[in-house]
């Protein structure tokens, strides 16, 4: 089957921040009323390496999307929470309006204002509070692709929390906090064990830089590093396969209890004690458990690569050498995700594969994995030909149409 031989690539263009803050206060107007609205902009987040290594205490090098969720809100004078969506993007839910209050408990909150009245409710845990507020999302940020559009919505609605309350959590010290209370949020509130990468990084990253993220650290520490990609002439191409997430919940279910089980095999608390030990490599192979074995062997040569892509981002060895290695990290990366922590799919396997032929430096899952998006690290000049390639790939398999973002 050749279904879109010859068809131009689709791309999802990411909004100028003017126009994300001027669809969101027009949705506000259009809904509430509200005149004048204040807008907050939130990026989607995309790993360079590291994966599933966070909740595992582990390192991570992610920078942002020029694509993001934007929230304007306007304070109420009760406890009252209404909120509006696009209905597009991330921002698909139940019903085109949701109305409840800074009280309601938000396990109880079904569809994505699950994450509006989760966030305010673990600021509120927090001791922070304030009025109740009418807010209106928009986003180009792909949904359920691996970029962290929930945590875009939760760290949005953060950072119009902290305004319309008047927190003064500002600075790299305030965002910190403000990306722990959206990580309480995604845990206790909406119930997904997943670690604090995504909030972390919306909140203190921006395009210009990666992160270096260390989830040993309390709060986290975010060491920013200068993206050298785009000064020689490569970036980010992400192929969004379209396939819906598995069970993810499940999944960090599962993966968590592993590692647990993993560390505590090898007699240590975590598999980032594991990584920094002598010998960890050897010591992994000698985990009796074959599942277990594997798990620790992701995260503790995950932890390895960030260390060696951080490396070479600020060695000064000749450039090329430099990407050709980082390249390969990310592939390794990729089989690692895909055969030792099993967090890819066919679809993604496939996706990585046809970057590869498609001549990328390097290629692997996005976030979670299970379905979503693939990262692939490319030459600019070669982006659109890229993309040409791996959605003739698809056509050619029968697979549906994949988008492209480039970052
Ligand atoms: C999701 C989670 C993060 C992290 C990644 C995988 O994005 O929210 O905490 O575990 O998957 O690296």
């Amino acid at each position: 089957m050749n279904v879109a031989a010859d068809s131009a690539p689709t791309w999802v263009e990411a909004w100028t921040p003017a126009e994300g803050s001027k669809r969101a206060s027009a949705l506000l107007r259009e809904t509430f009323g509200a005149e004048q609205p204040s807008t907050w902009r939130a990026p989607g987040r995309v790993t360079v390496i590291g994966e599933h290594t966070d909740y595992s205490e582990g390192l991570a090098l992610p920078t942002v999307t020029p694509h993001a969720v934007y929230v304007a809100a306007s304070p109420r004078e009760d406890r009252r929470v209404r909120v509006v969506s696009d209905q597009g993007g991330s921002l698909e839910g139940p019903g085109a309006m949701w109305e409840g209050t800074l009280d309601d408990d938000p396990r109880e909150v079904k569809g994505w204002p699950q994450y509006v009245i989760g966030l305010l409710w673990a600021m509120q845990e927090r001791g922070y509070d304030g009025p109740g507020m009418d807010l209106a999302y928009v986003s180009c940020l792909p949904s359920r692709a691996g970029l962290g559009s929930s945590a875009s919505i939760l760290a949005a609605t953060a950072l119009a929390a902290n305004d319309l309350w008047r927190l003064a959590l500002d600075g790299d010290e305030g965002h910190a906090e403000l990306a722990d209370a959206c990580l309480d949020a995604e845990n206790l509130a909406v119930g997904t064990l997943c670690g604090a990468l995504d909030p972390h990084t919306i909140l203190r990253c921006d395009h210009e830089h990666a992160l270096l993220l260390d989830f040993a650290q309390h709060p986290t520490g975010a060491q920013p590093y200068p993206m050298y990609f785009r000064d020689y002439g490569l970036g980010l191409l992400v192929i969004d396969t379209g396939v819906p997430r598995g069970d993810v919940q499940q999944l960090f279910r599962t993966r968590r209890a592993e590692v647990a089980a993993a560390a505590a095999a090898l007699g240590s608390q975590t598999l980032r004690e594991v990584a920094d030990a002598p010998l960890a490599a050897r010591r992994v192979e000698g985990v009796s458990d074959p599942v277990l074995r594997r798990r620790a062997r992701h995260v503790t040569a995950e932890i390895e690569r960030v260390r060696l892509v951080v490396d070479e981002l600020s060695g000064t060895g000749p450039a090329h050498e430099r990407f050709v290695a980082i390249g390969k990290a990310i592939y390794r990366s990729h089989a690692s995700l895909e055969l030792d922590y099993e967090a890819s799919d066919p679809t993604l396997d496939y996706a990585v594969e046809a970057a590869f032929k498609a001549g990328a430096l390097g290629a692997r899952v996005s976030g979670a994995g299970y379905g979503g998006a693939v990262v692939a690290l490319v030459r600019k000049a070669q982006a659109r030909l890229a993309a040409q390639h791996v959605a003739q790939a698809f056509a050619d398999a029968g697979r549906s149409e994949p988008r492209f973002l480039w970052v």
